[in-house]
């Protein structure tokens, strides 16, 4: 069988001139207040960075205890400690999702169990092996969109059961976030890359046990850290912006509604139930659809490098409605009429 490249990311699909659905980042830029807050963190450079005051703003964002808290260089950082520090009998990786973890354990010269989620890729928790010490669920899944909701029953004694939230800001409300639930062995990953279109920044945090994140800590290099990637910690996780990212959150979910429509009516098959800023599609029978939006001057995520996807699988952000109607013309190009009728 042939390995998906699980080092293949969306930012490998962008290139000048070609409109980029490939990345899920949120916007061109931090908003200007985010922009503001960071120039001002600019003067602190010549200090050593303390990240105190960012933990504390992360626990109370949370509800948690300063204790729970580790801040990390993007969620990326999450899944290198886990895999350096901890010593997995049975790890197992929940796919089609971001590849990462799994990459990292790989690294790290753990062997890594991969438990393929069929359409419509919902986790049932029976689904994981009993005698897994490690497990690893992105929620919302990245590529699918998917939040599961049953993600305790995997927290037990005995097992770590990470959570890869970093697109759950992007969920009104956050109704299954795990965030702020005290469970065994759980460790909930999250981000500001997407949301706060911080991804050159590389902020994030991990939540879990104090002994857990004593141990993680100790995996961790000193400073990983930096002054703008606290400063932005501590701006975006106050309560106004919070829910100005809850109030985005519920727009995007309109735009994203007409794109699923709009997409099912030219015969695109969307995988329904996406809570997340991008859609899973695919058009049976063609393989070529990304290379030919490409053509069109388009760019969406090739989706045959996650485990259990296929070539003619292809991932789209969903964005503002002016994005929507140029993919929507793009993809007129691309599929003939009669697709499109067969299915309008
Ligand atoms: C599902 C998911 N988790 C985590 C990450 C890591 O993001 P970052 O390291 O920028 O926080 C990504 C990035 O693409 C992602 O898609």
């Amino acid at each position: 069988m042939v390995q998906p490249d699980l080092s293949f990311h969306g930012d490998q699909e962008v290139a000048p001139g070609l409109l980029d659905l490939a990345v899920n980042v949120r916007g061109e830029q931090p908003p200007p207040w985010l922009l503001g807050r960071l120039e001002r963190a600019l003067r602190q450079l010549a200090r050593y960075p303390d990240p105190a005051a960012a933990t504390r703003t992360v626990a109370r964002r949370h509800d948690r205890d300063p204790d729970e808290v580790l801040v990390t260089a993007g969620g990326a950082e999450s899944f290198v400690l886990l895999a350096r520090a901890l010593t997995p009998r049975h790890a197992v990786c929940v796919h089609p999702s971001f590849t990462e973890p799994d990459a990292a354990l790989r690294a790290a010269g753990h062997d890594v169990e991969r438990v393929i989620l069929e359409p419509p890729y919902v986790l049932d928790p029976a689904q994981v092996p009993d005698s897994a010490d490690l497990v690893v669920v992105g929620n919302p899944t990245n590529p699918t969109g998917i939040v599961h909701e049953r993600l305790a029953e995997l927290c037990r004694p005995g097992r770590i059961t990470v959570v890869d939230e970093a697109f759950m800001d992007a969920v009104p409300g956050e109704p299954h976030s795990l965030a702020a639930a005290r469970l065994p062995g759980l460790v909930v990953v999250r981000s500001l890359t997407k949301t706060w279109a911080l991804a050159g920044l590389r902020v994030g945090y991990l939540l879990a046990e104090p002994d857990v994140v004593q141990q993680l800590r100790q995996a961790q290099p000193l400073w990983s850290v930096g002054t703008l990637g606290l400063a932005a910690l501590d701006a975006c996780l106050q309560r106004g912006p919070v829910r100005m990212a809850e109030r985005d959150a519920g727009e995007l979910g309109t735009v994203r509604e007409d794109l699923v429509r709009r997409l099912t009516e030219i015969g695109v098959e969307v995988t329904p139930g996406s809570q997340a800023p991008y859609l899973l599609c695919r058009v049976p029978g063609r393989p070529d659809v990304h290379q030919r939006l490409r053509e069109q001057g388009v760019a969406v995520r090739r989706a045959d490098t996650f485990p259990g996807l296929t070539p003619e699988h292809w991932r789209t952000a969903v964005r503002d409605p002016e994005c929507v109607t140029h993919l929507m013309s793009a993809l007129c190009q691309v599929l003939p009429a009669t697709t499109r009728d067969l299915h309008g």
